[in-house]
């Protein structure tokens, strides 16, 4: 499985806009942020690093799976200018319920999907798993949208930190970046 290394420092494409605690303790202050993949050993004078792997899909059904393909861009879209990673723990009392219970709340309850599906092809997103790496962050959320799409991602955060899913977040850090 692919891993990728978020790295805060002074070095990387990415120029830090802001950096913010939505739930529990932020991380420092940096101005730079470097996407590396697992093989580059580029020294970004790192003040921190997140890691995560990208793999299979939990919650994501058959019919789903098919509209999300049609529907959501690449990432790397010369116009998508802005990005956010948004760094995500949940509870323990979220890890100990079943599949189908931590499926009900996500959709059924939340539509996470649904509402997501709202804002493609905007938006474009890659998911990365922390947990199992023993990392600070279960999962690393990251989004890529034109400067024009920024107040509809701001829509979008807001909505779904409303839902019950959300409840069971215990630390959230909003990054958000331009190229
Ligand atoms: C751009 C529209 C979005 C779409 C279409 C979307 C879609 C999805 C899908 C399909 C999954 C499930 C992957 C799986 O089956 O494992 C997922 C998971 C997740 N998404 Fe989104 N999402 C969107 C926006 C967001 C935003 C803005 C956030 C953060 C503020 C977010 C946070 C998460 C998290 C934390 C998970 C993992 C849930 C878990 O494994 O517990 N998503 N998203």
């Amino acid at each position: 499985m692919p891993l990728k290394r978020f790295a805060g420092g002074v070095g990387g494409t990415w120029q830090v806009e802001r950096i913010e605690s939505v739930t529990g303790p932020s991380l420092p202050q940096v101005p730079r942020l470097a996407v590396l993949d697992d093989a580059s050993v580029i020294d970004v004078g790192a003040a921190w690093v997140l890691r995560g792997v990208t793999g299979y899909q939990r919650y994501v059904q058959r019919k789903e799976q098919e509209i999300l393909h049609a529907k959501q861009p690449q990432l790397g879209r010369p116009e998508a200018t802005c990005a956010a990673l948004i760094p995500i723990a949940k509870s323990i009392a979220w890890w100990q319920l079943a599949q189908d219970e931590r499926r009900e709340i996500f959709e059924e309850s939340s539509h996470h999907i649904a509402t997501g599906l709202e804002y493609l092809p905007a938006v474009a997103r890659e998911l990365h798993h922390g947990r199992d790496l023993g990392e600070p962050f279960d999962i690393l959320t990251w989004f890529e949208y034109a400067p024009k799409d920024a107040p509809a991602f701001e829509e979008l955060v807001h909505r779904l930190r409303t839902t019950p899913e959300w409840d069971y977040v215990e630390r959230e850090v909003d990054i958000r970046l331009a190229r």
